[in-house]
């Protein structure tokens, strides 16, 4: 799986621990580096701040406000400590730096989502499916989720730019997932993925398609329950149809995964932040 793509893991499993959701925009081994990956890159933002956490025991490689103020002078726009509409985050772990832009709950599109159409009281946060979007699929590649559902996956993915379409087994889930999708103005699917259905009903035991990613909300609980047997089915028939995954569950993961044949698995514990889901796992079928 590709570094841009699974920031260091305890980097992770900290900022899923205090509700941050983050886009990694940058990462370098040394300030200079970093500096100048930024001059490419070219950023701007308006009334901007950059916040600073370090992750290591070690001591800092070099004085943080001196390191902001260089990445700041290289953002386009103007510093706000006051009223940011956008905060950066520099992340300094024992070997890397990692420039992240912090997404908050309330900031759009989630503070518009709340006003969909069908709500679900299995629905994931919008600030876990887009965390996990994030993780696994960029800007203009394309992601599945086969067990939709009311369609909070497809939306973030979308609403960043990835090409994305979702499936269900239940037909009612289907029609809220397109009515929700709708009420954003997304009616089909982007090209690429197979069909022009932005929603379709099949079971993702059977289902077939190719896309970059799958990010699913798995089945589990009272209400969509599937046996350890149907969610290992599930996990077999949709492991050589992407290349990188994150799949959230009420229940451990990895040994499954790991069986099936899924490669460079790791497991993450929500608890800290909520009991529903519970778990979210990465994994890539990569070697
Ligand atoms: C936990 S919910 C997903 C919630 C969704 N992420 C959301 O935000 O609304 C799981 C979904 O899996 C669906 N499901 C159960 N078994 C399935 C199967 N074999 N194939 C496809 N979908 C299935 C259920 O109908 C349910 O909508």
């Amino acid at each position: 799986m590709s570094a841009d793509r699974l920031i260091d893991h305890s980097l992770l499993n900290t900022l899923v621990g205090v509700r941050l959701v983050l886009d990694p925009l940058i990462h370098a081994s040394t300030p200079d580096e970093l500096i100048q990956t930024l001059r490419e890159r070219s950023l701007s933002s308006d009334a901007f701040v950059i916040n600073y956490h370090r992750i290591s025991h070690h001591p800092q490689r070099i004085p943080s406000r001196r390191l902001l103020g260089r990445l700041a002078v290289q953002i386009d726009g103007e510093i706000s400590f006051d009223r940011p509409h956008t905060r950066f985050l520099l992340v300094e772990t024992s070997s890397r730096y990692y420039l992240t832009r912090q997404i908050q709950g309330c900031s759009p599109p989630w503070a518009d989502y709340a006003q969909r159409p069908h709500a679900y009281s299995a629905a994931l946060s919008t600030e876990l499916a887009g965390l996990a979007v994030n993780l696994v699929a960029k800007r203009g590649e394309t992601l599945i989720d086969p067990t939709c559902g009311s369609g909070t996956i497809v939306y973030e993915a979308l609403s960043r730019g990835v090409r994305a379409r979702g499936s269900d087994l239940k037909w009612q889930w289907v029609t809220r997932a397109r009515e929700n999708l709708s009420a954003f103005g997304f009616n089909q699917a982007p090209a690429g993925l197979g069909s022009s259905l932005l929603i379709s009903q099949g079971d993702a035991r059977s289902i077939d398609f190719i896309a970059d990613a799958i990010v699913a909300n798995l089945p589990y609980g009272r209400q969509v329950s599937l046996s350890d047997h149907l969610l290992k089915d599930l996990l077999t028939n949709i492991a050589s149809r992407a290349s990188r995954f994150a799949f959230f569950s009420g229940t451990p993961l990895d040994l499954t995964l790991n069986e099936i044949g899924y490669h460079s698995v790791i497991s993450f514990n929500l608890t800290r932040q909520t009991s529903h889901p519970r778990y979210l796992t990465l994994a890539s079928n990569e070697r």
